[in-house]
This record gives structure tokens, sequence and C-alpha cells, in this order.
């Protein structure tokens, strides 16, 4: 792996690992297919070097949340279907039909003006997906308005094409939670009340945590974001995971040595103060990059040398601290904030259970002024 010269921070992201969790994924729900989810930049991995991995591992189709990310893998060549996840500013249309997106619709009036921007361009039908609302109260359709909303779809076949009908779990990452039957009962019933519809038309209602742990909610294709990534999707699904491996690592080299007294505070309001002698190294990386502030407070530890170590002292913007104790530390060693070194291992998600959120948050997170070095790479 080449190493880093433009900074010294940065995030590894292995796209083979990328591809092998695609590949557990596809042999765990098929018949199923998968579809996977890149928005957010592909939860901070990047869209376009990870879109392109999955379309080399035969993926369905690629879901983004806004005209904007679907347009940026176009404009990368990217030619596989690319579904946005919910109803976009009317003012995006156009771009949604030039650029060969698949809406998401819930609403007659966009639905009407998906079919006019298709019938001003002429020639083109624009595919759409039915989102909906079975419970999760985001985004979609009230069940009751489905049939009407297909039914306008299909008066407006010269312009549109339904290809999909879905909903979106509220709880999936709680197997047992009761609102998963609840919101499986209100999908069929409204399924049913659609009587058969195309074979074309593809139903589908999990993310990563659903597809593991609701093996009957699989149907055509499941819509797997954070599993692809090889984060666990919730601590409830964690046994259904199977050998997922972690995309995404974080990095530092030791910027500064330093050997401190006791009784000396450190960083910001001297909020960590030596209690012996110790050696300190400064990292230049901090809560601009995406480590958050308070990471030193909840017992966040740093990798260097093969050794698990405390950070010391309030995250600061751009570095930080980490309590090296007696250790030989040279300036240009390199620490790991999540990811392997030796034997010991930190994970995204220890961040997230230390930090009370979950392991989204802390890859989306990492800023775009760290740089991704991609392998193999891009
Ligand atoms: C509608 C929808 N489907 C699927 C996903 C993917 O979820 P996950 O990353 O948990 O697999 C998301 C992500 O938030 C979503 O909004």
């Amino acid at each position: 792996m080449a190493d880093n010269t433009t900074r010294w921070a940065w995030a590894r992201v292995d796209l083979d690992a990328y591809v092998h969790n695609i590949t557990v994924l596809k042999r765990m729900v098929a018949p199923s297919g998968v579809w996977v989810v890149v928005k957010a930049d592909a939860y901070g991995h990047g869209a376009v070097p990870v879109s392109r991995a999955a379309v080399s591992a035969g993926v369905g189709g690629l879901c983004v949340a806004i005209t904007a990310e679907g347009v940026e893998l176009r404009d990368a060549g990217i030619d596989a279907p690319i579904l946005i996840f919910s109803e976009q500013p009317i003012g995006e249309v156009d771009d949604i039909v030039h650029h060969r997106l698949t809406a998401t619709v819930y609403r007659k009036q966009y639905v009407e003006a998906l079919a006019s921007a298709a019938r001003r361009r002429g020639g083109v039908r624009v595919d759409v997906h039915v989102k909906v609302d079975t419970g999760m109260h985001r985004v979609g359709a009230d069940p009751a308005d489905v049939p009407a909303l297909v039914a306008t779809i299909g008066a407006n076949a010269d312009a549109l094409r339904l290809a999909g009908i879905y909903t979106h779990f509220a709880a999936a990452d709680t197997p047992g939670h009761p609102a998963n039957a609840v919101q499986s009962q209100r999908f069929a019933a409204v399924l049913d009340a659609l009587g058969p519809v195309d074979a074309s038309v593809a139903i589908h209602a999990v993310n990563s945590a659903g597809a593991m742990s609701i093996p009957t909610e699989r149907r055509d294709l499941v819509r797997v974001g954070i599993a692809t990534y090889g984060v666990v999707p919730g601590e409830g699904v964690i046994d259904h995971c199977g050998d997922l491996r972690q995309v995404m690592s974080l990095h530092a080299r030791v910027s500064r040595i330093q050997r401190l007294a006791a009784g000396e505070g450190v960083s910001y309001g001297h909020r960590f103060v030596t209690s012996a002698p110790t050696t300190v190294a400064t990292l230049p990386i901090g809560y601009a990059d995406g480590v958050p502030r308070r990471l030193w407070s909840q017992g966040g530890e740093v990798l260097v040398g093969g050794k698990r170590r405390p950070i010391i002292g309030v995250v600061t913007m751009d570095q930080l601290m980490v309590d090296c104790g007696d250790d030989e530390v040279e300036v240009g060693d390199e620490a790991v904030l999540f990811g392997t070194q030796g034997s010991e291992r930190i994970r995204s998600e220890d961040w997230a259970r230390a930090l009370d959120t979950i392991g989204y948050e802390i890859t989306c997170g990492i800023g775009r002024r760290v740089p991704r070095l991609y392998s193999p790479s891009v």
C-alpha cells in the first residue's frame, strides 16, 4: 500500500474487503438481488471508487439520497441503475430524466412532474419506484394511497415505467421488535390490494440489518449499505453478520513527541493532568477530521507501536495527544485510530459505542480533508 505523502492523516479504503463483503451478502440473500447504498459519498468511503467496485462485483444497482449524488456517478461514467431514495425538489426533475436516474415517488404531483419532464425530453421513460410508508413515518405514500398512485403512473405509461415498489423498516436492527411484524403485514396488505404486478417490478423492503435478520423480507432485492462497508448494523444483529471485513481504517503519523513531568496539563482547559512522568505523542488529526472532541473522555484509544494508548486531553480541531507511557515512540511512527495494528484492533463501532451513536455516523463523519487511499489503488 502506497504511503500517504500529502498529509500525515489518512483513511485507507480496502476495496477488496468491500467486494468481499458484497460477495458474502450476495450469497447470504440469494436468489434475491443486491443493490448497494452509496449515498453520503458511500458513507464517507468515496462514492465513485466504491460504486465502480460495486458494479464490478455484479450488484443490481446503486442507491443515493439526492439527485446530485446520482449525477456525480453518471458523470464518472457509471451506467448501472441508480435509485434516489426520496422525492427531490421539483426543480430537479429534468436532471433526473437527463441522467437516467430512477426516481422514488410518493406524491401524485411529483409523479406528474416527472412525466412532464420525460415528455419534454421526448422518447424516454423514467423508471420510478413507489415508496410506501408502512411505519417508519419518514417518507413514502400512505398505504391507502398506493393504488391510486400506481394508477397515476399507469396513466403516464408513455413517460414513466413502474420499476419498483418498496418500504423501509424502522427497527430492522432489533430482531423481534414488534414494529417489524407490523410493517411486514402492512406491506403485504399493500401488495395484496394492488393484485399481481408485472414481474419486472422489483419489490423490496430491507436494509443491511433486515437482509440479515428478516429473511422473509428479502423479496426481489435488498438495499444494503452499512454491511457492505464491514460495519455491524447494530448490536442486535451481530450474530447474523458472517465474515464481513471493515473497509475503512483511519491512520495518522506521530508529528511530535514530548516527555512530560507529573502534574502537567494537556490540551485545552488542562482537563487532563499527567499523574507520572510520561511520553506524549501528538497526532495531526482532530475534530475537523471527524475525531469527536469528547472521544478522550469516553475511553478513546489509539494504536501506536501495536499497543492501545489513551487519548489524553480534549481532541482539538486539528490535533490530538496520546499517552505512550515509557515506550519508545518516534516522530513519523504510524498510529491507527481505527483499524488493525499488530495483533490489536479498534473498530469504528468501538467509537460508536463509547459515544452513544452508530457506526454509520463515524465513517460518514470522517472529513473531506482526510485523503482516502484506496487499495487496490484507483
Ligand atoms: C431507504 C433505505 N434503504 C436502505 C438503506 C441502507 O441501510 P443500511 O446502511 O443500514 O444497510 C438506507 C440507509 O439509510 C435507506 O435510507
